[in-house]
């Protein structure tokens, strides 16, 4: 029965990552939920990932900054400290007693701050000195302050720091954040970087800061353990590239030098973080030139996800916004039931329940 149902839903077919043996190819999407009480994980967490939590599937933890000076946003979760370990302990506990494989996303927000966030309120640290506009949602950032560039390799060794620490958390492995507009892509736009000295001008040059981030914790954690997200096409926070192709292309082509597990790309049609557009660029490219797992992420419902599997564009395909409304994606996906609406007033809330861990499972959704 198995067999017949899995020809049918290509999403629901096993997958080899490297040495992890996933069951199915649907991924949780590193969600930001800002409910870590001063940058700690909280107990409610723990019920949070284990509701989302299926036997061989991988999750990716929220964004979770890897210094004092990588914080942007309230109540995101830290993992420089040793209280910030211990407390990520019990949650990847529950997500393995379940069967999961459990990834941390580590973060630097460079710019994407303001100096209420920073250590002795200092400006927040970046590629460059540029500010980001006023928002349209009423977050404020500071002018960055331009790292010079014997300050560079403290970021990085900050990085592989918070991946030995994920390691000690129990986590299977770390991705590291690439995308969205955050310190490593405002190395790597051009929209952003105005350096001149070797990690500014040139393409290779503003992906060194990326690469030596990867290869640092690859050396750090194994690069078999290692995955990356990367958002080429996005522009959110004034970080744009004006050759994206061009930049995704050699990110992907570079990483193979370092044999990492997985590359993990925003989809082209996601030029804002939740609404989707009709574009004409695509990840193939990318997925051709990667010789690891592929994962793609961006606006994929049931049937699209299906397609993009079936049609070898992607290995495993991450939801967002569905999996954060639908603890039991798979079973849904399994059955094609309806799915739950996510509410977008209760996506940053502090709330430890409200629209975190009390979206209805499908029994309780049609019992109810
Ligand atoms: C509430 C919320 C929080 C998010 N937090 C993160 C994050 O921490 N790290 C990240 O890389 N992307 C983050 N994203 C982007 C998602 O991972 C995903 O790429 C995006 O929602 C598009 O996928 P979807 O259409 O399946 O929701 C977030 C998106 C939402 C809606």
């Amino acid at each position: 029965m198995g067999e017949v149902r899995n020809l049918q839903v290509p999403l629901i077919t096993p997958y080899k990552m490297g040495n992890f043996h996933l069951s199915h190819r649907l991924v949780l999407a590193p969600l930001t939920r800002m409910r870590s009480y001063g940058n700690v994980p909280q107990p409610h967490a723990i019920l949070y990932y284990s509701q989302r939590t299926t036997k061989g599937g991988l999750l990716i933890a929220e964004a979770t900054v890897i210094s004092d000076t990588a914080i942007g946003y309230p109540d995101v979760p830290g993992i420089w400290k040793n209280e910030q370990v211990e407390a990520w302990k019990p949650i990847v506990d529950a997500v393995h007693a379940k069967g999961g494989i459990f990834f941390s996303q580590i973060w630097h927000t460079g710019r994407v701050s303001n100096t209420g966030f920073q250590p002795n309120g200092q400006a927040p640290i970046s590629c460059t000195d540029k500010s980001i506009g006023p928002s349209s949602n009423g977050s404020h950032y500071s002018p960055p302050r331009r790292l010079s560039t014997k300050e560079i390799p403290q970021i990085i060794n900050d990085f592989r720091l918070a991946a030995k620490n994920a390691m000690e958390a129990g986590f299977d492995g770390v991705e590291i954040h690439g995308a969205h507009g955050f310190l490593i892509d405002q190395f790597m736009k051009d929209q952003v970087n105005d350096r001149t000295d070797e990690y500014g001008g040139s393409l290779e040059n503003r992906c060194r800061f990326a690469l030596e981030v990867v290869k640092a914790v690859s050396e750090e954690i194994g690069a078999d353990r290692v995955g990356i997200r990367l958002s080429p096409f996005s522009d959110y926070m004034e970080s744009g590239d004006s050759n994206p192709e061009a930049l995704g292309l050699y990110m992907a082509e570079s990483l193979n030098k370092y044999s990492i597990l997985y590359l993990h790309v925003v989809e082209p049609r996601m030029k804002t973080m939740e609404e989707k557009f009709k574009c004409s660029e695509s990840l193939v490219p990318m997925r051709k030139a990667f010789n690891g797992t592929f994962i793609v992420a961006g606006g994929y419902d049931r049937e699209d996800g299906n397609n993009a599997v079936a049609e070898n564009h992607a290995d495993l395909v991450a939801y967002g916004r569905l999996f954060l409304a639908n603890p039991d994606l798979l079973k849904r996906f399994e059955l094609d039931a309806p799915l739950n609406k996510y509410d977008r007033n209760t996506f940053y809330t502090s709330d430890p329940v409200a629209g975190y861990t009390d979206y209805p499972f499908l029994e309780e959704a049609t019992s109810a």
